[in-house]
């Protein structure tokens, strides 16, 4: 079983991407032959950013992965752009991309729309490399939080295509996302999810936040009238609370509503503080050694792009091969 997930790089993950994914690559790891994580620093050039601090983020996301438990020993951990392979490949799967599929994708609705300046045709090519990224690695198993669903769905469609048409070449690769925790959502409106582009810090409690402002910021999320620590109508924010509060504790959502019975929402959102606190603890407690060593982390990128690579072009030499496009094979 092959396993491959990418993430963007900044220093702004949230307990949304812990939750809904970076907790799977660590699990995966034991799963996967192998797994296989990208840091995709070209997906981040698709929006306005600063080049140097793309490189600080860059260090930041790989000491964040690594702190939360990833071991280069046991999973291939590497950057997007040192496997020139992907960015090949997403030309070539151009070919069988439909413009139509490209402009159904939410995610980029959202995003074009918040951009000041510049639309940049990268932002709508997105999905397209998103879709390199998995298929030149043959993964069977994408793992994921629910806002890629589409994106998973569109990559399947891409290698279901490119097989017809060209001959059986791809794999086909399903999408992983958790049952409890897909979707975490912001904690001052949780009608929208937790994510890094919201304006204001309040709604996202970040991987590397301390432990005051985790607690401040748990301590004020929006609830409602009610009493009752329970999911239901109109209970989406206290809903949340009880996922990410299952997660961090291991329990069932069920039993976290039993848990709580008859308690009031402060005596929750307090044991809820504790709880995440806790869990981030291991994370927060090794990141700053691990960060601070970029010719370390440089280092582990190396090793995992050669290892990346040496899969990536056998892939590519297929495709290219199935597309008529290169030197001929004999
Ligand atoms: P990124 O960096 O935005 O998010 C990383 C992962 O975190 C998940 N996630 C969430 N899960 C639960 N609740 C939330 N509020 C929440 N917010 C984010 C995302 O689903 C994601 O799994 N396009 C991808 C990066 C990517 C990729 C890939 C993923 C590039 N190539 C190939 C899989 C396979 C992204 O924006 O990640």
């Amino acid at each position: 079983m092959r396993i491959f997930s990418g993430i963007q790089p900044t220093g702004r993950k949230h307990l949304g991407n812990y939750i809904g994914a970076i907790r799977q690559y660590v699990e995966g790891q034991d799963r996967g032959d192998p797994a296989i994580y990208c840091i995709v620093d070209l997906h981040a050039t698709t929006v306005a950013y600063e080049p140097a601090e793309l490189r600080r983020n860059l260090y930041d996301t790989t000491a964040i992965l690594l702190a939360a438990g990833l071991d280069p020993g046991r999973c291939v951990l590497f950057r997007q752009s040192d496997v020139p392979e992907q960015t090949e490949l997403t030309w070539l799967l151009s070919s069988v991309t439909a413009h139509g599929d490209l402009n159904r994708m939410h995610q980029f609705k959202d995003k074009s729309a918040r951009q000041k300046d510049l639309v940049s045709a990268g932002l709508f090519f997105y999905p397209v490399l998103m879709a390199a990224d998995v298929l030149a690695y043959r993964a069977d198993e994408v793992p994921v939080g629910d806002d890629q669903r589409q994106h998973v769905e569109l990559m399947r469609e891409i290698a279901r295509r490119f097989n017809e048409r060209f001959g059986e070449t791809l794999v086909v690769p399903d999408h992983k996302i958790p049952e409890v925790g897909a979707r975490i959502m912001d904690l001052q409106d949780p009608s929208r999810k937790m994510s890094t582009s919201v304006p204001g810090d309040a709604g996202r409690v970040l991987v590397l936040d301390d432990e005051k402002a985790t607690r401040k910021k748990l301590g004020s999320a929006v609830t409602d009238s009610g009493r009752e620590v329970k999911r239901g109508e109109g209970k989406e924010g206290v809903a949340n609370l009880i996922g990410i509060y299952a997660v961090a504790t291991g329990k069932a959502e069920d039993e976290v509503e039993a848990e709580f019975e008859g308690a009031g929402y402060g005596d929750f959102k307090k044991a809820l503080a504790d709880a995440v606190v806790e869990y981030l603890k291991p994370v927060r407690e090794r990141y700053p050694e691990i960060r601070e060593d970029e010719a370390g982390l440089e280092r582990i990128l190396a090793e995992g792009a050669a290892k990346a690579r040496a899969l990536a072009s056998e892939t590519l030499a297929d495709v290219r091969e199935a597309m008529g496009v290169g030197v001929p094979r004999s």
